[in-house]
């Protein structure tokens, strides 16, 4: 096996290893404690997931990179690989057991993102990306949808937990999509939700202010999957996070016309 292929092995085992533990712990009595903001929940159960990934992967890759969310991975100088690492992406539905989160990690070979793994464990659904190659759910390849109306398009979004305060809180943008779509739908895991434009259940997705390890995997699934991603003025997606929008490609620049305002 290439190294590549062990990597995504790994990564998928991972993924799967962290989402049974998530299933298991699922609407049970867990620890439930906040972050930035009151809104901003963790959960004993991201903290598990998060350390049975990094244990692994300091004992199985102990010269590579990991940027994980709650803060044990570790800065690796001079790094080939490089794993972002969501343990628990969804930690509000989590915490009000709502069945909709996901575990994500994505993998960066001397800097660019070439795999990317997301997990449902309660559809059982495992996703993976290979630059180059293409994306996959469960073994099966999948593809963006060829919509090409606005208004029959189904979209989604999400808010930072700042949004309570702040004043760029994508209710604009959000209000516009609900005037103009077919439907427009806040689900609570950006990883899910570009996944969910990887394989063509939604036509778009569009976010602010997020952080690498909720689109290190997903954003690299919608474009091995044949759709667009970028930032929210239709430049180069930043890998580090912050705006996103992604699309099944025909509707791309509608979206960013109605992002803009116009
Ligand atoms: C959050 C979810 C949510 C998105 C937030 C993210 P977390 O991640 O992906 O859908 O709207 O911006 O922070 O906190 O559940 O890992
Ligand atoms: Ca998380
Ligand atoms: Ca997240």
């Amino acid at each position: 096996m290439n190294e590549s292929a062990a990597v995504l092995a790994l990564a998928e085992r991972l993924a799967r290893a962290a989402g049974a533990l998530q299933r298991e712990r699922y609407e049970t009595a867990f620890a439930v404690g906040s972050k930035s903001a009151p809104i901003d929940l963790v959960t004993e159960v991201d903290h598990a997931c998060e350390a049975l990934i990094v244990r692994t992967l300091e004992t199985e890759r102990p010269s590579d990179a990991i940027l994980a969310e709650e803060g044990s991975g570790r800065d690796h100088p001079g790094a080939r690989w490089r794993w972002i690492v969501d343990p628990l992406d969804g930690t509000v539905n989590y915490a009000h057991g709502y069945p909709r989160f996901c575990v994500s990690i994505g993998v960066e070979h001397e800097g660019v993102a070439i795999l990317g793994v997301v997990y449902d464990p309660l559809l059982d659904e495992l996703y993976h990306a290979v630059r180059g190659a293409g994306a996959w759910r469960n073994g099966q390849r999948i593809h963006v949808s060829h919509e090409q109306e606005l208004g029959r398009g189904l979209f989604c979004t999400g808010f930072a937990y700042d949004v309570h305060g702040a004043r760029d809180d994508n209710l604009d943008h959000f209000a516009a999509f609900v005037k103009s779509a077919g439907g427009v739908r806040r689900d609570g895991s950006a990883a899910l939700d570009l996944c969910y434009v990887a394989s063509g259940r939604f036509e778009g997705y569009w976010e602010l202010k997020l952080k690498p390890w909720d689109v290190a995997a997903g954003a690299l699934l919608v474009e091995e999957a044949g759709g667009r991603v970028s930032d929210l003025s239709g430049g180069p997606h930043d890998p580090s996070g912050r705006s996103i929008v992604a699309s099944n490609g025909p509707l791309h620049s509608a979206m960013l016309e109605l992002l803009a305002g116009r």
